[in-house]
């Protein structure tokens, strides 16, 4: 037992079947090199103690990947005013903004660099020392400031990092089994019944000025929920309908919105312009609310509308109108407030293909919406949901979301399968999903994404993310068609005939194919041209080409997500 100097590498750490991390992060924030030559310095140093270590700068590291990180040394230097180098401004950023994600199992030390005679000394490090507090982390030693006379304290506090490291390892061998038990993965007590209240943390608008679109891109927190997703789920929103259009209702029937309704068999109470907003569908007729509403009120005419014939009277009536143009056209209406609620439907949520990968974006969930704004019957109307979310949905809100797995639209399984993805506009969303799952696989299968919209300067979603991934070979091939910007409209399955040698080659070669977006015309034309280029470079007859597609599908390599 002469092991005195024994490294920490020989501790039987793992012996127990406990994880104990001997992985080590240190990130630097360096303006002249000072920070980043001790970083080196004690990584070297720790590896020497057998300790994984990864040096890097604050600007290379994903802060997404923060939360796998047990142990993280900050070395940090301070400029000016107080102010982070510029190689730690966007990490200091985001760990000081909303973003940042509770800590609870990190571990860390902070060596700052500085000048005493600023008044601020040291101020970076120190306020990376604080927050990594703030959000639940454990020093593994305390924070050494350092003033231009670095190299003493420097060494001084690696030697108390490495103490701090090893003692815990030979602590956590030591207590064995008692492992704190975390709930398993997928674990979560929220549904399409008990939504989670999840925290908006981003909404942008992603088209350029003069679009004739607005998308959003809406990023969610999902921490703390337990909620986990695949690249293909949707997630579930429950919106609020416009307060505008809430008030003009109550207006025209007459009633007072601070009176009280129960709006559920459980018996909760609500006023009811809040029942108005958050309950009940007010923006959707059916043939079945105007029967209800016509035998409730005993109105004549919408007794007539409603018997008339063949019931075109009726189907012509309720598109594009809403339950303030029956008020406005048959009421006001004298019945009891509960009992005219009780006719509506309750507030359905609605269904957005997600568009991010849960292990490139641990805890968050991308959406990406179109806002749906339209003029029919004199007036202007807009879509819940997407309108909510482009004008009255700031970073800080909450909504209620739930997970919705859609099994149909998944990646292979085997992650060499070659993909091929078309989806325009707003279809791009699950394909995203999907470019960041597999670039955070490392997965090695080919993929070719058609993207189409309708102007390339305002309308090409994601182009940037999208380039990166061609240049990284995350993408192998992209194809975009905007059809407004020259005479002819091109559009996404133009683009699939021009290569239609190539993809052919690739189904050829077990390609799965996706579609996601516009159901009643993109998505047929997009499923007839899929037919034409293989009746063409297969050489088979319209009827062995359409086999050929079922059977794609009979085999899974044939997927759709239309709306
Ligand atoms: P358009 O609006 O200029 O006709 C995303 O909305 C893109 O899909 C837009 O460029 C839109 O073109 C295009 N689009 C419209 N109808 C389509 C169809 N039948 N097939 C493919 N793309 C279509």
């Amino acid at each position: 037992a002469i092991m005195q100097e024994a490294p920490a590498a020989e501790i039987p750490a793992a012996s127990s079947g406990q994880t104990i991390s001997k992985e080590v992060t240190i990130l630097y924030g360096s303006q002249t090199g000072n920070a980043q030559g001790l970083a080196n310095k004690a990584g070297k140093t720790l590896e020497g103690y057998g300790f994984q270590v990864t040096v890097s700068s604050m600007s290379d590291f994903k802060p997404n990947n923060l939360k796998k990180v047990q142990n993280l040394l900050i070395v940090v230097s301070t400029h000016g005013e107080g102010e982070p180098p510029d190689n730690a401004l966007s990490f200091h950023e985001f760990l000081h903004g909303r973003r940042a994600p509770k800590l609870d199992d990190l571990r860390f030390s902070v060596l700052s660099l500085g000048d005493s005679s600023y008044e601020f000394f040291c101020e970076t490090g120190k306020e990376f020392d604080k927050r990594l507090e703030e959000l639940g982390g454990e020093r593994i030693a305390p924070r050494v400031d350092c003033d231009l006379d670095f190299e003493e304290p420097a060494a001084k506090w690696i030697e108390s990092v490495r103490n701090g490291l090893s003692e815990a390892q030979a602590a956590v061998v030591a207590a064995a089994p008692s492992a704190k038990t975390t709930a398993a993965a997928g674990e979560t007590v929220y549904s399409r019944k008990n939504p989670f209240h999840a925290e908006v943390l981003e909404n942008l608008n992603l088209n350029g000025r003069g679009s004739n679109k607005e998308t959003r891109h809406l990023e969610i927190s999902l921490e703390g929920s337990g909620l986990t997703y695949q690249p293909g789920d949707a997630l579930g929103i429950y919106p609020q309908n416009d307060p505008e259009l809430v008030d003009k209702l109550i207006q025209a029937l007459n009633w007072n919105p601070d009176e009280t309704v129960t709006v559920n068999k459980e018996g909760d109470v609500l006023s009811l312009r809040d029942a108005f907003t958050s309950h009940y569908e007010i923006t959707v007729l059916t043939k079945p609310l105007m029967e209800k509403i016509a035998q409730l009120t005993g109105i004549d005419k919408l007794h007539e509308l409603i018997g008339s014939g063949n019931g075109e009277k009726l189907k012509e009536y309720i598109k594009g109108r809403d339950l303030l143009d029956v008020v406005q056209d048959f009421g006001p209406f004298g019945v009891s407030q509960q009992e005219f609620l009780n006719q509506l439907r309750k507030m359905p949520p609605r269904l957005y293909s997600i568009a991010s990968s849960l292990s490139a974006n641990p805890d968050e969930v991308h959406l990406t919406i179109g806002a749906v704004r339209y003029h029919s019957n004199g007036r202007d109307r807009n879509g819940v949901c997407s309108i909510l979310c482009a004008e009255r949905l700031e970073p800080g809100a909450t909504l209620p979301v739930y997970i919705q797995p859609n099994q149909n639209f998944r990646l292979p399984e085997n992650p060499d399968t070659p993909i091929i993805m078309v989806g325009p506009g707003t279809g791009i969303a699950p394909f995203r999903s999907f470019l960041q799952e597999r670039e955070e696989a490392g997965t090695e299968g080919k993929s070719w994404l058609f993207f189409g919209d309708q102007h390339f300067v305002t309308d090409f979603l994601y182009q940037t993310e999208l380039q990166k991934w061609l240049k990284d070979g995350v993408l192998t091939k992209l194809d975009v068609a905007f059809s407004r910007d020259s005479e002819e409209k091109v559009y996404v399955q133009h683009r699939m005939l021009e290569h239609s040698k190539e993809l052919f080659e690739w189904l050829e070669q077990g390609a799965s194919f996706y579609v996601c977006g516009d159901k009643t015309n993109m998505a047929r034309d997009v499923h007839n041209t899929l037919i034409d280029i293989i009746e063409k470079e297969g050489q088979m007859s319209r009827e062995k080409a359409e086999a050929y597609v079922a059977e794609m599908k009979k085999q899974k390599r044939y997927h759709r997500d239309v709306y």
